[in-house]
């Protein structure tokens, strides 16, 4: 194994997603990897986060949060703990719906990828997988077309949006009873993290919100951990995590068998089939930005 390479300045001042917080056990030690730096984590009494540089502690260990000096920068988002190996430099971005009484917000769960976080969040983009990888749910022959949408960088926001998506699914949601033509928007605003908020089939003038927040373990590795932010009164939180975690299974394997695991930033590097035109934004965002962790940086 080569050694890994230091992340890039930009990388490392990032905010990044390390576990669901309700899920951390309080007083024992949980483990985990990010930027091919070992951590460990704990909860408090009081149910906050504590992140720190692992030494020899192992997973299940008892500890007295109290005795951790030396922090990592830590702050809960979205039911998510999110920590930074350098100095945070800008606040985690806003999502604002997450914030509405009626709203039923959940974590879908973390889940273990052999591909670079980049190439996950490429592939949360791609419409044009939905009928072979999620056939009958979000999409089925003969409907394959992937529609003309918009493409633009928000220079205020920092980041990626793609409007007008809009695809025709037999199950867009766990409350969907019919088939409907669902209509996507797609923000990337963070390196390794996409929101994406389409038509909801219990109310039409509202959005499903779902996240994927990618925790880059190593370059080739990442663990994706999805919120579901819905509109939903009738399922359970258990129906509406199964019916994304199914997704998310049928996912798993497509992205394990992609080559590199890195993401190629050079625009001629893959066919312009696969690379559609929200992933070339993408990569020209990552490109600009100077992100060098989990891809293939474009030759200069
Ligand atoms: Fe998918």
């Amino acid at each position: 194994m080569p050694m890994p390479q230091a992340p890039d300045p930009i990388t490392r001042n990032l905010w990044h997603v390390v576990a669901a917080t309700d899920e951390l056990p309080i007083g024992l030690v949980e483990t985990t990897l990010l930027l091919d730096t070992k951590l460990a984590l704990t909860r408090g009494n009081d149910g906050e986060p504590v992140v720190w540089l692992r030494s020899d502690e192992e997973r299940g260990d008892e500890i007295d949060p109290d005795t951790v000096l030396e922090r990592l920068p830590v702050r809960t988002a979205y039911g998510y703990t999110w920590t930074c190996l350098g100095t945070p430099n800008q606040d985690l971005f806003p999502i604002p719906e997450f914030a509405e009484p009626d709203r039923v917000n959940m974590s879908c769960g973390s889940i273990g990828i052999h591909v670079s976080a980049p190439r996950a969040v490429e592939n949360f983009l791609d419409m044009g997988h939905f009928p072979y990888v999620h056939t009958d749910i979000l999409g089925s022959e003969p409907h394959t077309e992937v529609k003309e949408y918009d493409v633009e960088v928000s220079e205020e926001r920092d980041e990626v949006l793609a409007t007008k998506c809009r695809f025709m699914q037999p199950r867009a949601a766990k409350s969907a009873t019919h088939a409907m033509e669902v209509e996507y928007v797609y923000r990337v605003p963070h390196p390794f993290c996409s929101v994406l908020y389409k038509s909801c089939p219990e109310d039409e003038s509202r959005r499903d919100v779902i996240g994927i927040f990618l925790q880059p373990m190593t370059e080739e590795r990442c663990r994706a951990h999805l919120l579901q932010s819905m509109i939903d009164s009738t399922s359970t939180i258990t129906d509406l995590r199964r019916f994304q975690q199914t997704i998310f299974g049928q996912d798993k394997p497509i992205l394990e068998n992609q080559y590199p695991k890195k993401l190629p930033l050079d625009p001629r590097a893959e066919t312009p089939i696969r690379a559609d035109k929200s992933a070339i934004a993408y990569r020209r965002w990552l490109s600009q930005k100077g992100i060098t962790y989990g891809v293939i940086p474009q030759a200069s």
